[in-house]
Parts: structure tokens; C-alpha cells; sequence
């Protein structure tokens, strides 16, 4: 595991057991992992670490060392949502707090613990800080709690906290990523059928993230929004293909023929949802070929609908984008995860990475005024756990 320079500050706190858990970034199949679409997220080598030592008193004790805070919690008292002293546990609390709510709910142990923790994984920039602060606790309680789950249950178990507990509608992509990542690969991810596969990336090209600067907050009411619109699409379009149960199941030629039957702002979303979803087909396809320019392609025509069908994006992403399209060896470029503000991904000729790099944090600068993040991505193994000697 990587002795990120940081954790070392919680390592000499004597723990006895440490757990990483990674961010992702999504390559293509945004929004369709609630429509029962397939995905592509990557692991990052960006993660959460965490250090514990568990005790016998069924309080858990949580030391966010980013935000120099503390919150704790009794174990038999979490859904109340308060802390021993009956005040209300603060907003980052509740990620914590919603797995062991979500683990007692299934009926598997949350033994007490003094947790201190710290990320690599920037907060609110769409590389899913949040699915990996999830996954970290539901490990080190999985290491504690004398219960066997797989990874992909446990990313299930994460995923039911953030819908009921955090109150986030989310789908179970990002939680997948951070528990079942593979190195050097992109995980294929069916979300009806739960089956994955980890894929090798086209060779000789590298993933850069650009991260915008413009922050966004996941739980505001947009996400949730689209997320309905979705849900009124498959209830309307029903009565025209009564089997379908979800956007997966509309194919684009029935969607061409029945969406006049949607209100426009519908329609629009769920011809992303649609498209998107077909987009994912044909780059699985372009990889077992190992063709980046196709995939690519995908990826730029993957923003083009988030950006004016979905309308999750913003000027900074489109920017982003834009400049990405003309710099020399770039594939393709898109934003990644909600949208809102955060990051783009981009797919990167290795041997332009450098240059591209240079290239695109100037052209932002000069053209947004702002300072964008941009560094290169190596797709990371899932969460981890070790004693900590
Ligand atoms: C967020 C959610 C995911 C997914 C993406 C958009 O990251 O947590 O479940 O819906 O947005 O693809």
C-alpha cells in the first residue's frame, strides 16, 4: 500500500489497522448506472487512507484530519444522526455514519473505533471522495466485525447509506470502483446484471484529469432532479413498450420513434440515458480492438450530450474540452462523473502527455482566468486493508 506522505502523520498515531480506498474516474456511461445501464469507471491512484484502532465501547470516533475536526458517534444510537451528547453529527460525519447504519441494517457488527482519516481525493470534484470515504469504513468494519462480504456487496451496502442515510440518490458506480478496482484497467460495469470485467486500456495512451476548479455539491437538488426525469421517461414511454422497466431497456430506434410522446426537458434526458448507454457498447467493442481513436470519439460525443442534453455541464468543463480537442495526441475528452463543475477525463497519446498537460493548464489559464489541476492517472487497485504492524 502507498505511504502517502500524509498518512504517515496518522500512522504515528499507532493504529492497528490502516485501509486505502480509492476515488474513480468514469471513462464513459454517465448518469446510466440508475437507468440499469454498464459503465467504465477506473480506479485512481488518488485514495482515502485511514488508520483505526478498534474499541470495546461502541462509540466510533472520527478524526477528519483535512478538516482538523472531530465528530463521534454511539454505534446503537446512528440513526438518530447525533452524537453521545444528542447534538446533530455535522455533514461529513454522516458518510461514516450512514455505512455503519447501513451494515447494522443488514445485521453485521460495527464494532467502536477511533478512526482518523485523510484523502487524497479532491471533495466535490466528481472523483468521488465521498463513495471512497464509504468504502474505507465499510472494510476497516468488515476487518473488525468478524463478517465476510464480497467487494461488490460491500460497494451495494455503501451505495443503500448515501441513498437512505445521506439522502443522495446515487447510483452504485462510484462505490463499485473504489471496492472492485483492478490495476491498469477500466472496469466494465453492467449495473442490472452486477457482472463487471476489467479491461485493458488501448496501449500507449495514458488518462489525464483536469480538474476545473468550480466545485459542486452532489446532494443539491439537480442530480435528484435528473435522476426523476429519468423515472418519468420510463413511466410515459410504458404505455407505448409496456416491458420495459427502465432506460436500459429503450433501444435507440424505439426511442426515435416514441420520445415525441415525452415533454421536452424529458425527451432530452433520457436521449442522453439512451444514446449513452449504446455509446458504452461501441467503446467495449473499440477496446477489444484496442482503438483509441474510436474511443475517443466516444468520449467527445459522450460531453456534447452531457452538455446539451443532460445540461451537466458548465463553461469551464466545456473549456476544458474544447482546448483538450486541439492539443496533439489527445483522443478524447469529456466530464466525468455528475457534472455540475469538477473534472474532465481525458484519453492522452503517452508520448504527449507531458506536452499536453502544459498545453491545456495554459490555454485554461489564459482563456478562463482560472487555474485548472491537471495530472496524469494510473488505474489503482480496489480498497485495501492491513494490520498496521
Ligand atoms: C455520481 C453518482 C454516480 C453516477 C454519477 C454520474 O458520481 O454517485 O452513481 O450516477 O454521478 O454518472
Amino acid at each position: 500500500m502507498d505511504l502517502d506522505p500524509r498518512f504517515q502523520q496518522i500512522y504515528s498515531r499507532k493504529p492497528t489497522l490502516r485501509v486505502r480506498a480509492p476515488g474513480r474516474v468514469n471513462l464513459l456511461g454517465e448518469h446510466v448506472d440508475y437507468n440499469d445501464g454498464m459503465v467504465l469507471p477506473v480506479a485512481l491512484d488518488r485514495a482515502i487512507y485511514l488508520a483505526a484502532t478498534p474499541t470495546g465501547d461502541g462509540i466510533v470516533t472520527l478524526q477528519a484530519l483535512d478538516l482538523g475536526e472531530t465528530a463521534s458517534f454511539c454505534v446503537d444510537q446512528v440513526a438518530a444522526k447525533v452524537d453521545p451528547q444528542g447534538r446533530p453529527l455535522p455533514g461529513w460525519a454522516h458518510y461514516p455514519a450512514g455505512v455503519a447504519w447501513a451494515l447494522l441494517e443488514a445485521g453485521l457488527e460495527v464494532p467502536g473505533a477511533q478512526v482518523a482519516y485523510t484523502s487524497q481525493v479532491p471533495i466535490g470534484a466528481g472523483l468521488s471522495s465521498s463513495a471512497a470515504v464509504e468504502v474505507a469504513f465499510a472494510a476497516l468494519w468488515r476487518a473488525t466485525g468478524g463478517w465476510l462480504v464480497d467487494n461488490l456487496n460491500l460497494a451495494r451496502l455503501c451505495q443503500r447509506a448515501e441513498n437512505r442515510y445521506v439522502g443522495v440518490a446515487c447510483g452504485l458506480m462510484d462505490q463499485f470502483a473504489s471496492a472492485c478496482g483492478v490495476e491498469g484497467h477500466a472496469l466494465y460495469f453492467d449495473t442490472r446484471s452486477l457482472e463487471w470485467e476489467p479491461l485493458p486500456l488501448p496501449p500507449e495512451t495514458v488518462i489525464v484529469i483536469a480538474d476545473s476548479g468550480v466545485r459542486r455539491s452532489l446532494a443539491s437538488s439537480a442530480y435528484n432532479e435528473r435522476r426523476q426525469a429519468c423515472e418519468q421517461a420510463v413511466e410515459i414511454l410504458r404505455s407505448y413498450l409496456p416491458e420495459i422497466t427502465a432506460l436500459r431497456d429503450v433501444s435507440p430506434p424505439e426511442f426515435a420513434a416514441y420520445s415525441t410522446f415525452l415533454p421536452p426537458v424529458v425527451a432530452r434526458r433520457a436521449e442522453h440515458i439512451v444514446k449513452e448507454i449504446a455509446r458504452v457498447g461501441s467503446a467495449v467493442r473499440a477496446l477489444q480492438r484496442q482503438d483509441a481513436p474510436i474511443f475517443g470519439a466516444l468520449m467527445y460525443a459522450g460531453h456534447a450530450s452531457l452538455r446539451d442534453l443532460y445540461e451537466v455541464s458548465t463553461p469551464e468543463l466545456d473549456a476544458l474540452v474544447e482546448i483538450a480537442r486541439g492539443l496533439p495526441g489527445c483522443y478524447g475528452a469529456r466530464l466525468t462523473g455528475a457534472g455540475f463543475g469538477g473534472c474532465t477525463v481525458n484519453l492522452v497519446k503517452e508520448g504527449n502527455a507531458e506536452e499536453f498537460i502544459q498545453g491545456l493548464s495554459a490555454a485554461y489559464q489564459q482563456r478562463m482566468g482560472r487555474q485548472a489541476q491537471v495530472y496524469l492517472c494510473r488505474a489503482s487497485a480496489g480498497v485495501e486493508v492491513k494490520p498496521a504492524d
